[in-house]
Order: structure tokens, then C-alpha cells, then sequence
């Protein structure tokens, strides 16, 4: 569920007039509803209220889905951790407020540098990616003279079901240490200076539409901790990653709700007796954001017009990199439905935001919602074909705020550096 909806013929975000952002912050523009995502972290909290130490549980939202200072603002408030993937994400966190022991930090390619910082930083949790990676904690932990908490993300081999591009828990997937060898590499580690055991971590991908191949990895984890503490390792976390999926097409079956997923967690992970970590990102932010653009021109196509808006590919990669679907809605509905190509200015044929749709009837200079755009979306955008980056505003209520003005062309051209040897070269006679 969001907060956009429409009002007296235009679309909103809680109390404010989208049209109202547009004109005054120019498009394309990220709008987000700060009571969205506040409703997603009640919702979630909610459905872990079955689970057995579901109070206590660490909500670490994955900073990677939407990294705006003021989106990690309202979730520190809300209590939340955070799940990071490099050092800049444990400092974005930080600075909006989340403590260090509510931030657990994954992914495989962590350097020593960013080790060290979230060792002095004393960060929650470590999910080490590999025995190679064990090795270098331990010398860096080491040398500082600290123990680093930490717990291996298992790899379970099971097919999330979703986009290739975002299934990590496949044994050909580069995440994690393969279940069935977790023990002989927990044994070796426990045997390294300078790491602390706790936990057992797993993430299988992202937009997951059914629980099915969640369940089966919960199950390997547990059977996992059961053998890791048989074995007299002292397992207190169990981290199960984040990877729910969200409605994107209302015109496709809803994946499963939080509920249900909190139902089947709490099944799952009857009797561990570990302290839960969740990592969930795209849930959280999803529905609470969407990119508002205007039409520039119709062009006319053999099969369908093409709507050319101001948006294109390089604010918006969702499309272009996963053939992801976003609804698209006019902000001023007329009545009128159409069918159209709806494509950026960016000069590729990958630019393509939806074809062959049916959607309202827009024409030239008409405002349009992306929907679903609050994850994933401004983190991945780009300065491609030197468009400038796209702001972002949030909104809470009948207020709202430019939380990261648009970056515009002269601070990209300033930030460039032409070397003086540049004015000696010759040119072409
Ligand atoms: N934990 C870990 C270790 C992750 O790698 C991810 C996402 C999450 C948690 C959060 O997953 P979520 O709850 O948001 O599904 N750019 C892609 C999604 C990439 C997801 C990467 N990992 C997209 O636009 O669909």
C-alpha cells in the first residue's frame, strides 16, 4: 500500500499536488512518502510479531535499495539497522543516525580498509563471504586488537525464481560458502585470531514472488545451526537476508504479503533460539517513491506512439537493465486510455521504459508517474549522456522538501580536470 493517490483529478503524494513538485523542482524528479515506508516498517514489525523473538529481531534495511539521507533519517527513527555493502553505505548510516550496533555489513568483496573502519567503528555483524575473506578480517581485527563479530552467509543452492541478474543463492552465484562445506570452513575460522563467531547469514536474491525457495533455505540454515553448535560453536545470530517481493503491475498477481512471509519465518525458525536479522530493502522503500517526468513530445510509430518524456534510461535503469515494469500513470488523468511506447531522450534503443502499453492518453507536456520507484531507482542513476543527476524530494504529510538538489551540468563539468599537456598537443593541421 502508498500514500499516492489520486485527489480532485490529480495524483498526490499524501496532501501535496505532485504537479505542485514539478513546477517547483522541474522534472524528472524522485518524489518519496515518508508515511509509505513508515507504514512498511510497521507492517513488516507486524508480521514478525509470530516469530518467536520477533520483538527483538535486528530490521537492518539494505541501504544499497535507497541511500538518501533523509529516507535513512525516518528509518533510524523508526528504530531500524542498516545492511550495508561498502564503506561509504556503513558512513551514510551512520551520519543519518543508525547506530553501529544495528548495522550489519555483506557482500564479497569487502576491502581491508573498509574492514578496518567497521571494526572501529564497531559495527553488529560481519557476513563473510568467504574463508579468503575470514583471513583478511582476522589480520585486520588483529592488528587492531579487536574481535570481529562475525557470521558466514551460506550459499544453499536454491533457485529464488526471480531475474537471473538478482538470484545470488545458486551454487554458481558468486555469494556466500556452500552449505555442505559450512562446517569444515565455521572449524577454520573459529581457529583464526581476532574473529568472534556468532551467526549463520543467507540471502538468496531480490523481488521474490514466492516463498517456496525461502523456506528451503531457511530449512538448510537451521539444520546448519543445529550442527554448527554440535560442533561448540556458540550460534546467537541468524541473519535471513531480505529479497521479499513487491506489487509492481497491479494487473499480476501480489506476491506474497509480509504476513504470510512472517508466517512461514515464524515456522522456519520455531526452536533456534537466535537472535533474527532481517535485511530487507526493496519492501521497505519500493512503493514509497515514484519518478515524476513530463512528456516532451508524441511521436508517431508504426505499431504505437512514441511518448517521449524527460526521463530516460540513466535516472531510471530498472527497465533497460532487468526489462523491469513500472506502472506508468498520467498525474492529470484525462479519461483517455491509449496504448504507446513511452521512451527516454537517451540516444539507445535499450531507452525504452514500456511498450506496446495501455495506459492513460498523454500528449505533449503532460505529466507522468513512474510508479514504484523508491528502490533502486535514484541510487542507480547516472549522468549518461550528460543529463543531469535527478533530485529527490520527500514529502510527510502536507510538507515537503528537496532532500538532494539536482545536480546539475556545470557541477558536472566542473568536477572534470584537463591536464595543461592537453593544450600542447598538436591538433590535425
Ligand atoms: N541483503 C543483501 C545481502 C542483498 O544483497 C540485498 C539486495 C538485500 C539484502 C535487499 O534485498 P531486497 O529486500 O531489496 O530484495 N537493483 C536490483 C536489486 C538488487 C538487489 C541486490 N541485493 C533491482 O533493481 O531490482
Amino acid at each position: 500500500m502508498d500514500h499516492f493517490d489520486y485527489r480532485d483529478g490529480a495524483m498526490h503524494a499524501e496532501d501535496v499536488p505532485l504537479d505542485l513538485i514539478a513546477e517547483a523542482v522541474g522534472t524528472p524528479v524522485y518524489v518519496y512518502s515518508a508515511a509509505t515506508m513508515t507504514r512498511h516498517v510497521r507492517v513488516f514489525r507486524e508480521a514478525l510479531a509470530g516469530v518467536e523473538g520477533g520483538s527483538e529481531a535486528l530490521v537492518a534495511f539494505a541501504v544499497k535499495a535507497n541511500p538518501n539521507a533523509a529516507v535513512l533519517s525516518v528509518l533510524a527513527r523508526l528504530g531500524c539497522g542498516a545492511d550495508v555493502v561498502s564503506g561509504g553505505e556503513l558512513q551514510r548510516a551512520q551520519a543519518a543516525g543508525i547506530p553501529a550496533d544495528r548495522i550489519v555489513f555483506s557482500g564479497v568483496g569487502k576491502t581491508a580498509d573498509e574492514m578496518a573502519l567497521a571494526l572501529r567503528e564497531g559495527i553488529y555483524q560481519f557476513n563473510l563471504e568467504s574463508e579468503e575473506e575470514a583471513r583478511t578480517l582476522s589480520a585486520v581485527a588483529n592488528a587492531l586488537g579487536v574481535a570481529a563479530p562475525v557470521a558466514f552467509r551460506v550459499n544453499p543452492d536454491v533457485d529464488a525464481g526471480t531475474h537471473a541478474k538478482i538470484s545470488t543463492g545458486k551454487s554458481e552465484n558468486k555469494f556466500g560458502i556452500p552449505c555442505d562445506t559450512a562446517p569444515e570452513a565455521y572449524a577454520r575460522a573459529a581457529a583464526l585470531p581476532g574473529l568472534r563467531i556468532q551467526g549463520v547469514a543467507v540471502h538468496i536474491g531480490s523481488q521474490l514472488t514466492d516463498l517456496a525457495p525461502l523456506d528451503t533455505a531457511f530449512a538448510r540454515v537451521g539444520q546448519l545451526i543445529a550442527r554448527l553448535r554440535e560442533a561448540g560453536h556458540a550460534i546467537a545470530t541468524a541473519d535471513l537476508g531480505g529479497g521479499l517481493g513487491i506489487p509492481y503491475d497491479p494487473a499480476r498477481p501480489a506476491p506474497p504479503t509480509p504476513a504470510a512471509y512472517g508466517a512461514m519465518v515464524a515456522k522456519a525458525t520455531k526452536g533456534w533460539n537466535a537472535r533474527l536479522i532481517f535485511e530487507p530493502g526493496r519492501l521497505i522503500v519500493g512503493n514509497a517513491g515514484v519518478l515524476l517526468t513530463r512528456v516532451i513530445r508524441v511521436k508517431p510509430g508504426i505499431e504505437a506512439p512514441f511518448v517521449i518524456v524527460d526521463a530516460a534510461m540513466n535516472d531510471l535503469m530498472r527497465p533497460a537493465l532487468y526489462d523491469a515494469w513500472h506502472d506508468i500513470r498520467a498525474v492529470v488523468p484525462t479519461g483517455g486510455r491509449f496504448t504507446a511506447n513511452v521512451v527516454g531522450p537517451v540516444c539507445e534503443t535499450g531507452d525504452t521504459f514500456a511498450t506496446g502499453r495501455a495506459m492513460d492518453e498523454v500528449n505533449e507536456g503532460a505529466l507522468v508517474a513512474f510508479m514504484t520507484a523508491g528502490a533502486y531507482a535514484a541510487t542507480m542513476a547516472s549522468t549518461y549522456n550528460s543529463r543531469p543527476l535527478t533530485p529527490e524530494v520527500m514529502v510527510s504529510g502536507d510538507r515537503w522538501a528537496v532532500v538532494r538538489p539536482r545536480l546539475g551540468v556545470e557541477a558536472l563539468i566542473a568536477a572534470d580536470r584537463v591536464p595543461d599537456w592537453v593544450n600542447d598537443m598538436k591538433g590535425i593541421e
